[in-house]
Order: C-alpha cells, then sequence, then structure tokens
C-alpha cells in the first residue's frame, strides 16, 4: 500500500496537526427569549435548558454568558395576546419592553453583538410573519411595517437587523430605512433561505407566536427547493444584507454550502429548536451523549460552510469547551 491515510490519524497531536475545520464559541450565536415583566425565569417546556427572561433576568444571564466568553446574543420577544393587532403597532411603539430590554444590555455590556428579530408574526394577532387581508400574506404592504420596526430596534441600539419573515423587497426597503434615518453602521443579518419547516415548534411554543389559521407556505420556502435558495442570496446580496442565513441548519447543509460557494458574504445558519429539541430529547433518554453529539453537530454546519451558527446549544458549548 503507498496510501496509508491512518497515518494521519494515529495520534492526537497529528489528528490536531490536520484537523480541517475549526469550531469555537467565537462563531456562535446565542438566542434569548425575552418577556415584559420582573423576576421571571419560564423554561420553555419543549426546549429545556431554555427560558423566558425578564429583564433584570436576562441581565444576569448575558453577564454569565459573557464569563463563558459568548458575545453575540439574538433576542426574541414574547408579546402579550392584548397587545397584538393586525398591523403589528406595539413591534415599534416607545413602551416596547423588547426594546427597552435591548437599549440597557447595550448600555452595560457595551462588548456584545446584539441581533434582532424583524418580522410581524410575535405582534400580529393572525400569528403570520406578514400583513394577513382577505386571509392572504400581502407583501408589499408588509414591508413599510417591517422597515419601522427595524429602525426602532436600529434606534434601540442593535448591531444587525435580522428579517425573517420573507417577504419579497425587505431587505432593500429595511437598508433604505436605516440609511435614511443615518443608520448606516447597522447591519442586516438576512434569513435569507427560510425554509417553510416542521422544525419550528418550541420556538412557538416559546413565544406563543404560531400562525392563528393555514401555514407560512406563501412566504417561506418549500423544502424541496435548492436553486431557488440560490436566487434568494443573490437578490439578498444586491439588496444590500451584510451575511445571509440559511434556516434551519442540520437539515439543509447542503444549502449552506451551496450559498457559501456563490457569494463572498459571511454565511449564517440557524440550528433550529426542533432540531436542538430533538437532540436533547435523545441525550436525556440517555440514547445519545450530549457532550460528544452536540459538538458533532455544529461541526457538521462549520465544515459545510457555516461562518456563524445560531444554537441554542452556545452556552453548554462555552461551558463544556471553556479554556
Ligand atoms: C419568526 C421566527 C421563527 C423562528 C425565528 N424567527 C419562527 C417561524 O418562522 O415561525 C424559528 C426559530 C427556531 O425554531 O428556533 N419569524
Amino acid at each position: 500500500m503507498l496510501q496509508r491515510p491512518r497515518r494521519n490519524r494515529r495520534t492526537e497531536t497529528i489528528r490536531n496537526l490536520v484537523e480541517e475545520t475549526h469550531l469555537s464559541t467565537a462563531h456562535l450565536i446565542y438566542p434569548l427569549f425575552l418577556v415584559d415583566g420582573y423576576n421571571i425565569k419560564d423554561e420553555v417546556l419543549s426546549l429545556p435548558g431554555n427560558y423566558r427572561f425578564s429583564k433584570d433576568q436576562v441581565l444576569i444571564e448575558i453577564k454569565n454568558c459573557i464569563e463563558l466568553g459568548i458575545r453575540n446574543f439574538i433576542l426574541f420577544p414574547a408579546v402579550k395576546e392584548h397587545l397584538k393587532d393586525p398591523i403589528a403597532t406595539y413591534s415599534y411603539s416607545g413602551d416596547n419592553f423588547y426594546l427597552d430590554i435591548a437599549k440597557r444590555i447595550k448600555e452595560l455590556f457595551p462588548e456584545v453583538c446584539l441581533i434582532s428579530d424583524v418580522a410581524m408574526d410575535p405582534y400580529n394577532s393572525d400569528g403570520h410573519d406578514g400583513l394577513v387581508r382577505n386571509g392572504k400574506i400581502v407583501n408589499d404592504e408588509t414591508l413599510p411595517i417591517l422597515a419601522k420596526m427595524a429602525v426602532a430596534q436600529a434606534k434601540a441600539g442593535f448591531d444587525y437587523i435580522g428579517p425573517s419573515d420573507m417577504m419579497d423587497g425587505r431587505v432593500k426597503t429595511i437598508r433604505m430605512a436605516l440609511d435614511e434615518a443615518g443608520f448606516y453602521e447597522t447591519g442586516i443579518l438576512s434569513y435569507t433561505a427560510k425554509y417553510a419547516s416542521a422544525f419550528y415548534g418550541p420556538f412557538r411554543d416559546a413565544l406563543d407566536s404560531a400562525p392563528k389559521s393555514g401555514d407560512k407556505k406563501t412566504y417561506q420556502m418549500n423544502p424541496a427547493n435548492k436553486r431557488e435558495a440560490l436566487i434568494e442570496a443573490q437578490l439578498d446580496e444586491s439588496e444590500g444584507a451584510d451575511m445571509l442565513m440559511v434556516k434551519p441548519a442540520l437539515h439543509y447543509l447542503d444549502v449552506i454550502q451551496s450559498i457559501k460557494q456563490t457569494t463572498n458574504l459571511p454565511v449564517a445558519c440557524y440550528h433550529v429548536s426542533g432540531e436542538c429539541a430533538m437532540l436533547i430529547a435523545a441525550c436525556r433518554n440517555g440514547w445519545l451523549d450530549y457532550k460528544k453529539a452536540m459538538p458533532e453537530t455544529l461541526l457538521s454546519m462549520r465544515r459545510a460552510g457555516a461562518d456563524v451558527i445560531i444554537t441554542y446549544f452556545a452556552k453548554d458549548f462555552a461551558q463544556i469547551f471553556a479554556r
């Protein structure tokens, strides 16, 4: 035998020497769910180990995460039902608790990178990401609402705006609105290829944001399609996105790889709630070893080409691998 690949696997030192893909806490974004109120740390039943935090509690959580080396956070609001309406007014109102918490986080911890979520669903009495008219999710009338939401978030101090709604033309509308309001330094992390996936269940439980009727298939993508993701990538890039995201991640590694090959922008992926929940469930049953299966899962996304990973495992990863 002239070729013996096992030579390069012989010792740990050699294996480290030829390791192709690296994963560190610096690549991870930790999602946090927020609620209005005081002294609330309420576990999400379908996503064990994750909580809805009130302002005082999330400040403690972020401080702990910073000590573990986590610097990036994406925030989502769980909004009380009586504040929801068909035009998502509360999303940009002056007394919005989500914006208030973001502002406080940036005051206390200016070194962190904060990412927002732009979509109507947490604020919409219809539970859809866009405006509903006669049972249809209308595109162009949704855009000014998203723009107002984005400007309010930029004002609160978010570093990146995260449009997750999949309306056509939203990146351009948001970019123009941000620039017009003077927020030319605020970035856009676009949910470029977001699929109509069955793996968002625990997230919708956390925010109580499931659609009141119908599904999201007229705006989120068909899981069968990959070329369509490349059209979305091209559009988002030309409309001014700073990073492109694929969501979900684990079931769409091929899409991550394809987008990575067509763009020079950083590529992010969202390891979504259902993908994390299924691993947690198997590990809690003793069927898989969490400390080994979890990092292997995250590594697969890096190997596929993701520069950045949004994952509910960020804190556990940092805890296990903090040196
Ligand atoms: C809202 C939004 C969703 C997620 C992130 N932003 C849910 C949805 O589109 O229904 C899902 C994230 C997760 O499952 O972890 N537009």
